[in-house]
């Protein structure tokens, strides 16, 4: 009796394990090979906590263009074809739900997202740049500050970190805030990169809230500046004024950043969630702004030629006392292709997730995924796939001269998807652009970039991408000549 219990418990175990790990078997879908061996274990464990490279992995060793894999015990459906990909998630509405972001007032539910869209307009952009450069004027007087010291060796990672906290604490919480010289600000916690307080990597728990101290304390930041505009009328062209507008049912698509007020009960946001909002932004934005502004350094101090024709880019703009226009920073079309190419390679958000709410049935066949199973677009893995790009893993950003990529064979001109696809696109995509684009100008203005070649460096992901050496991104900043000619240090304040 004693020794038939384990061996029924045993039993009933391997059953339940062995029927998880048949679901795409059984469900008819093209899917890796499974066993209860070992390395079949490991493997799915592992894809549950270094997930971006062991998905990446599983891409390549998948032929067809649906491929059933396992992330520990969670069947996991791999899109590996980007026209089924955007097909599917164009589609998607109702089957994969983003409940993140919906909001009801009264009998009235909503996508806020939606509804904050023309934050992001071109117009609201360009108003809100002048506080972006004003940021951007703090990390150049760092800068300058630290030549003065002869100390232009840095990491630039922790640089750039530093950067995209001050645009958020800037932009979206409405604060004056410089982490480059105010150490001890509420807002550098978020400097430190996830990876040095050893963070989460799991997928299942990540999406968990993590409430802390911090986050209480950023609704305080939050409610004094709401009512700073509320009550006293303060207007500052930035995205709490815009969120604070919305609060109060303006119209974001006028001009207007005016906040006509209403009474408390036809609000549309407590500050609550207004604060909710601010975080998510600052989630969706911090790592995203970082990673692509570092890589791209990193990618251009390896080829020189490609620093020397951003930088003759930048000189043809003939600044005006080093004051540039939000126009002109968009218009820079080789700038751009190089940012699109640090983003085809280094996509931020690497794998596009759902989970199924409601039984779908995939476009051209008759297979279909039942609710709560998750569907994965590998974007990092197609975007380095040599179908669609040739010699995927070099820097070049011609490949995107004539505003599609180059293909390797197949041509699809959708397979560069590193700000979403279909109806869950990034909101803040120019947003972004503008702020990265704001960033290396700035640099590559004042300063040549020199890498050192022995330094060992490592690119990672956790999920967005991050050098993950010991020193960062160490680089060697030497002053151009040609600035110093010019007074632009002086006027830039
Ligand atoms: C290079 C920078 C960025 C890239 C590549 C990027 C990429 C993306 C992608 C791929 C998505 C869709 C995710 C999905 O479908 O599941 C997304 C969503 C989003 N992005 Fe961005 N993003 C960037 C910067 C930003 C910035 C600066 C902000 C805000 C200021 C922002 C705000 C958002 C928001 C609010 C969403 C919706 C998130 C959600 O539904 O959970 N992003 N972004």
């Amino acid at each position: 009796m004693w020794l038939l219990l384990p061996i029924i418990a045993y039993s009933a175990i391997f059953l339940y394990v062995r029927h998880i790990y048949s679901y795409w078997r059984r469900k008819r879908f093209p899917s890796e090979h499974t066993s209860l061996s070992w390395q079949f274990l490991t493997l799915a464990y592992q894809r549950e906590f270094r997930h971006v490279e062991a998905i990446c992995e599983a891409y390549q060793e998948g032929r067809d263009r649906l491929f059933g894999i396992y992330c520990f015990f969670r069947p996991v459906l791999l899109v590996r074809q980007p026209q089924l990909a955007f097909s599917i998630l164009q589609q998607s509405n109702g089957h994969f739900t983003e409940s993140k972001w919906d909001c009801v007032k009264g009998y009235r539910r909503f996508n806020l997202l939606e509804k904050l869209s023309p934050m992001f307009s071109t117009r609201r952009l360009s108003s809100m740049f002048s506080n972006a450069q004003h940021v951007a004027d703090h990390m150049m007087q760092y800068l300058a500050k630290r030549e003065e010291q002869g100390q232009l060796e840095l990491d630039l990672q922790h640089l750039m970190r530093i950067y995209a906290v001050n645009i958020i604490g800037n932009l979206v919480y409405g604060l004056d805030v410089n982490n480059f010289v105010q150490r001890d600000h509420l807002l550098n916690s978020y400097v430190q990169h996830p990876s040095q307080y050893g963070a989460l990597q799991s997928f299942t728990l990540r999406g968990m809230p993590q409430k802390s101290s911090l986050a209480y304390r950023l609704i305080d930041i939050i409610k004094h500046n709401v009512e700073q505009r509320e009550e006293n009328g303060i207007i500052r062209k930035d995205m709490l004024q815009l969120l604070v507008k919305f609060r109060n049912g303006n119209d974001l698509s006028s001009d207007k950043w005016q906040i006509e007020h209403a009474i408390e009960e036809d609000k549309l946001m407590c500050i609550k969630r207004l604060a909710k909002v601010a975080e998510d932004l600052m989630h969706s934005a911090l790592d995203g702004i970082a990673s692509t502004i570092t890589l791209t350094l990193y990618e251009i101090a390896q080829q020189p030629l490609i620093v020397e024709k951003l930088q003759t880019e930048i000189q043809e703009l003939n600044l005006k006392d080093g004051q540039l226009a939000f126009e002109q920073l968009m218009g820079l079309k080789y700038m751009d292709m190089c940012v699109k190419e640090t983003l085809r390679k280094y996509p931020p958000v690497p794998i596009i997730e759902r989970v199924c709410r409601k039984r779908y049935t995939l476009p051209g066949s008759k297979l279909s995924i039942g609710v709560g199973k998750t569907l994965m677009v590998p974007l990092l893995a197609i975007q380095r796939d040599g179908r669609y790009f040739s010699e995927p893993l070099k820097y070049k950003p011609l490949r995107f001269l004539h505003n599609q990529p180059d293909g390797g064979g197949q041509q699809c001109p959708s397979v560069i998807a590193s700000f979403g696809i279909g109806g869950a696109q990034c909101v803040a995509q120019n947003f972004a652009k503008m702020v990265i684009k704001l960033a290396l100008v700035r640099l590559l203005q004042s300063y040549d970039l020199e890498l050192d070649a022995s330094a060992m460096v490592e690119v990672s992901h956790l999920p967005a991408p991050f050098i993950s050496s010991p020193d960062g991104l160490k680089i060697q900043l030497k002053a151009r000549e040609i600035l110093r000619q010019s007074n632009y240090r002086k006027c830039s304040i």
